[in-house]
């Protein structure tokens, strides 16, 4: 019912939006990750759409169905996501980064199934690429929207990865309050400053988010 009278804002605008968590794989049967339901970043794939948007994810594994009207594209590893992203990425208006992509991938991928022996086991780790800071450095970026999930000084990381990166917006959240919930609590940081967005559920949430977006975008005045 909601998406029925939601106001078509985004149409004839296109939304690449990346959500999940990424694999990186040690052996067939063992890999690396960090905890993500993917809620969020179907949430705000779903908002977009609902607005009128054409929406693209690229998804890294998670068992949520695919939002009605959402082209979805299914990764597992963060090289995996980079190529599916950079490959897609011109002609969109807007990229969402929700993604919660492994900073690091082991350093060697092991063919066969590791076995058990020594005490101690140290692991080889090398830097995954970072997908956002990529995009928002393309010659024609589009309008960027990273998000940031920190365990403390909410404020001064969230608005240091948005300098840093180069991005139009952050959406900050204390991992606490979000992590495998329906509900969250995000504050967003853009150029004119610090808005916190009322404790509500990821889709209500979600909507906060695209409304900002358009607001920003002057697709709407309100
Ligand atoms: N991100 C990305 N590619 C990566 C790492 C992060 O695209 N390899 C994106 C995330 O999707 C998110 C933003 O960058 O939108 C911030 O991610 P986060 O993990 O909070 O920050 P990092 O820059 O990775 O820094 P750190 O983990 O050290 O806090
Ligand atoms: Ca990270």
């Amino acid at each position: 019912l909601e998406a029925f009278f939601a106001p078509k804002w985004f149409s004839g605008h296109a939304v690449l939006v990346t959500a999940g968590p990424t694999y990186e794989p040690l052996d067939p049967v063992r890999v690396l990750t960090n905890l993500s339901s993917g809620k969020m970043g179907y949430a705000l794939a779903q908002a977009f759409a609902q607005a009128g948007a054409a929406v693209t994810l690229v998804s890294g594994p998670v068992s949520l169905p695919t939002p009605l009207g959402v082209t979805r594209v299914d990764v597992t590893t963060a090289e995996q996501m980079r190529a599916a992203v950079l490959e897609r990425v011109s002609g969109h208006r807007i990229f969402a980064s929700v993604a919660a992509v492994a900073d690091y991938r082991p350093a060697r991928v092991s063919p066969q199934k590791i076995k058990k022996g020594a005490e101690r086991l140290t692991l080889e780790l090398v830097r995954n690429p970072d997908i956002l800071a990529e995009v928002a450095a393309l010659p024609e970026p589009p309008w960027c929207i990273g998000f940031a999930a920190e365990s403390e000084n909410l404020d001064e990381y969230a608005e240091r990865k948005r300098r840093e990166k180069g991005l139009q917006l952050v959406v900050g959240n204390l991992v606490q309050e979000a992590m495998g919930r329906d509900e969250n609590t995000v504050v967003l940081y853009d150029e004119n400053g610090r808005i916190p967005l009322p404790t509500a559920d990821k889709a209500q949430v979600a909507w906060g988010i695209v409304r900002h977006v358009a607001r920003r975008l002057g697709l709407i005045d309100t």
